[in-house]
């Protein structure tokens, strides 16, 4: 299974949205680390998971400061869910096992984190999105 941004993650804002291209491209290449796993005893998976961390934080920071500069209503819970996601993603990726396959758990937990960041493009993004563009900020 691929992650994708559907036309209905879209937020109408160019960077957000190509930015969780590259978040859902990161996620892809840590799940196909895990996928290869089993052949190369799970080489790339501290390597894309680190991307995938390094990515995420940079991308909840562009939006942070696009949404004070915006002085979006909602900045302050806002924030909060992206420090608490940022928090359980470390835990998750700092349970994967540094020399082989991850365990079933792993993965199950790593899918529905990346579930849970589908919901809050769906929701709290999205919202953003609609507010930055009655300001013109595309
Ligand atoms: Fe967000």
């Amino acid at each position: 299974m691929r992650y994708e941004v559907t036309p209905d993650l879209i937020t109408g804002n160019r960077m957000i949205d190509s930015e969780h291209r590259q978040l859902f491209d990161a996620a892809n290449k840590l799940l196909d680390a895990f996928a290869d796993s089993k052949s190369d005893g799970g080489k790339q998976i501290a390597q894309t998971s680190s991307f995938l961390k390094s990515y995420v934080d940079k991308h909840f920071g562009h939006e942070e400061e696009l949404q004070k500069k915006n002085e979006w209503r909602e900045y302050e819970t806002h924030v909060r869910f992206h420090d608490q996601y940022k928090k359980t993603l470390a835990e998750i990726l700092d349970k994967l096992p540094k020399d082989g396959p991850p365990s079933v758990e792993n993965i199950s937990e790593l899918n529905l984190h990346i579930v849970r960041l589908i919901t809050h493009i769906r929701t709290m993004d999205k919202r953003l999105g609609s507010y930055l563009q009655s300001r013109g900020v595309v």
